[in-house]
C-alpha cells in the first residue's frame, strides 16, 4: 500500500447503447444481455479527498444533486467502502463530492459511473495499486453497468452487460441526448419488459451493428440502433414515442432510448447537425432539456 494523497480529480462518462438485445432473467432477477456500449463526452466529475479512516461522506453538486442520497444507498459510498474493505484499507477515509451532470435515473449509467469513478479516485487517493482488472471484478459486484464505465470506449457487453470486451469502432459519433421531465426505474422497465415480450434465449448484436462500427459508417450504425427496452420503456412513458420521432423528422440518422430510458438518444455525423436536432427537440414541452456529446471517449480516469 502506497502513501495516501490529499485529493484526487478523476472524470467519469456517461453510456449509450448502440444496440441493447434482452434475454431471460436469472435467477437472481438479472436478464441476459448482449449491448454495444459506447462511452459520451457528458461527464461527471469526482473529487476525493482523504479524511479520518473509517470516515465515508459524500455530497453532490449540479444536475439533479438534491434527489440524491448521500447515506450508504449510494452505490458511490458502497464503491468507496467495498475497496476499502477489499483492500483492508485502514489509514485514510474519504470525502467525496460529485459534480453531476449525467442525468439522474436518465438510462446513461449515471449512478454507475459514479462508482467507477470512485473505485479509480480511491485507488489513487489510498496508494492501493489495485489494477484493472480487480478493479472490473469489484465493479461488477457494484453493478452491471460499472465495468464498462471503467473501460469507457466502444465495448461489447455480455451476461448481465458486466463482461466487457472492446469492439473495433472507427470514426466519431455525434449525439443529441434528450431529456425527460422524469427518470425511469431500471428494474421498472426490466420488470415490463418480461410483462409485453418473450426474450429470445440467446441474445445478439446485429452483424449489421459490428460492421458499421468497424467500417466507422456512421448512417449505417444510425440505421443498426436497436434497443429491446423500447416498448417497455413507451409502455411506461408514452411520450417518448413523440420524442424520438421528433428527432428522426429532424434529421439524425438514427435514434433510439438510452438503456432503460428515459433519455432519447439521437446520432449524427457532426456536430452542426446534433446542434441543429437538439434546436428542435428543445421546442418540444415534453423535453427538459437537451445536450449534445460526442463519442466514443475514455472511461473513468484521474485528471491532473
Ligand atoms: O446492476 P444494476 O444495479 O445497474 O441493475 C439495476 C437493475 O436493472 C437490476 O436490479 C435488474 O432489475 C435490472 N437489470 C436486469 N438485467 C441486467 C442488468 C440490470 O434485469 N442485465
Amino acid at each position: 500500500m502506497g502513501n495516501v494523497l490529499p485529493e484526487v480529480r478523476v472524470r467519469v462518462p456517461a453510456k449509450v447503447n448502440l444496440s441493447l438485445a434482452v434475454g431471460p432473467a436469472d435467477g437472481s432477477g438479472y436478464h441476459q444481455l448482449a449491448t454495444v456500449f459506447q462511452a459520451l463526452s457528458l461527464y461527471d466529475d469526482i473529487q476525493a479527498s482523504s479524511t479520518e479512516p473509517g470516515t465515508y461522506r459524500l455530497s453532490f453538486r449540479g444536475e439533479g444533486a438534491a434527489f440524491l442520497p448521500t447515506d450508504d444507498t449510494n452505490l458511490a459510498i458502497r464503491a468507496a467502502k467495498l475497496l476499502a474493505r477489499r483492500f483492508d484499507v485502514r489509514h485514510s477515509g474519504v470525502q467525496l463530492m460529485i459534480r453531476k451532470r449525467i442525468p439522474v435515473a436518465g438510462g446513461m449509467a449515471g449512478g454507475s459511473a459514479d462508482a467507477a469513478g470512485v473505485l479509480v479516485a480511491c485507488n489513487e487517493l489510498w496508494g492501493l495499486g489495485a489494477s484493472q482488472e480487480e478493479l472490473l471484478e469489484l465493479g461488477a459486484e457494484l453493478g452491471a453497468d460499472v465495468p464498462f464505465l471503467l473501460v469507457g470506449g466502444t465495448a461489447l457487453g455480455t451476461e448481465r452487460g458486466d463482461v466487457v470486451m472492446p469492439v473495433l469502432a472507427r470514426g466519431e459519433y455525434f449525439w443529441t441526448l434528450a431529456l425527460s421531465h422524469s427518470g425511469l426505474s431500471t428494474p421498472s422497465v426490466f420488470n415490463e419488459f418480461d410483462t409485453l415480450e418473450a426474450a429470445p434465449l440467446d441474445p445478439v448484436v446485429s452483424e449489421d451493428l459490428t460492421t458499421a462500427l468497424a467500417q466507422g459508417d456512421v448512417p449505417a450504425v444510425g440505421a443498426a440502433l436497436q434497443n429491446d427496452l423500447t416498448q417497455a420503456a413507451i409502455s411506461l412513458q408514452p411520450i417518448l414515442s413523440n420524442i424520438l420521432q421528433i428527432g428522426l423528422d429532424a434529421g439524425a440518422l438514427g435514434g433510439l432510448i438510452s438503456g432503460s430510458g428515459p433519455t432519447c438518444a439521437f446520432l449524427s455525423d457532426s456536430a452542426t447537425r446534433a446542434e441543429a436536432i437538439a434546436e428542435e427537440l428543445s421546442i418540444f414541452s415534453g423535453v427538459r432539456a437537451v445536450r449534445c456529446a460526442h463519442g466514443p471517449v475514455a472511461g473513468a480516469h484521474v485528471v491532473s
